[in-house]
């Protein structure tokens, strides 16, 4: 048992790729590769702007990832087109065994700590009966993006978690887990791709497949 227990959001709780039947809609036979190509340039940008301390804003980088990605795939937009993907991405589904977590662990608070900004992730929540379950913390506090150390010192502040090994951290973002090893939370790689975990010289502690390995 941990003294806490901290989610990722965007590809451990929620699948990004939901917004794939809304692209379809839109831009048939294009939907899947648009949003590959939507959540590649997500999560690179806010790298970018990460590594050039230059903090953006998650919500705006969504938005600018999802442009280059539309532009990527040659197809046409305007702004409502934006509007209503943007709010495809607070509808996001959580993965079938979200909602049942709470029953493995029913006497601890859980978190998600996210990069995610709070009027993405409250919606989010809210639109999934979720509010009730996790708590949020959002780098948009700290306004520094996992998987910086100083992201997840921030969650452990917050938390009041003495020791970052009582904390367990998990997240199906390798990029992720590293970065929380790195810190000192112990990890679990939610494996939901059944991929092989990259040479990164670093290792998770654990290996779920889903939340339901959650003891
Ligand atoms: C999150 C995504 C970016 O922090 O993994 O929720």
């Amino acid at each position: 048992m941990f003294d806490a227990y901290v989610f990722d959001a965007y590809g451990t709780l929620f699948d990004v790729h939901s917004v794939t039947e809304k692209l379809e809609e839109k831009y048939p036979d294009k939907g899947k590769t648009i949003s590959q190509e939507w959540r590649r340039r997500q999560v690179h940008y806010f790298m970018i702007r990460q590594l050039i301390d230059g903090y953006l804003p998650f919500d705006q980088i969504t938005r600018n990832a999802l442009i280059d990605g539309l532009k990527f795939n040659r197809v046409d937009f305007k702004p409502n087109d934006l509007e209503e993907l943007m709010d495809a991405y607070l509808h996001l589904q959580p993965y079938e065994e979200v909602g049942s977590v709470k029953n493995h662990l029913p006497d601890n608070s859980l978190t998600i700590f996210s990069n995610g900004t709070p009027s993405m992730l409250y919606p989010l929540l809210e639109n999934n009966q979720l509010k009730d379950t996790f708590q949020i913390l959002s780098a948009d506090e700290p306004k520094v993006y996992k998987p910086v150390a100083q992201a997840y010192a921030y969650a452990q502040k917050q938390l009041q978690i003495a020791a970052s090994k009582d904390v367990l951290f998990l997240s199906s973002n390798p990029w992720d887990i590293a970065g929380a090893k790195n810190y000192g939370f112990t990890t679990a790689w939610v494996n939901r791709q059944q991929s092989e975990w990259p040479s990164l010289d670093i290792k998770p502690d654990h290996i779920f497949d889903n939340l339901n390995d959650l003891k």
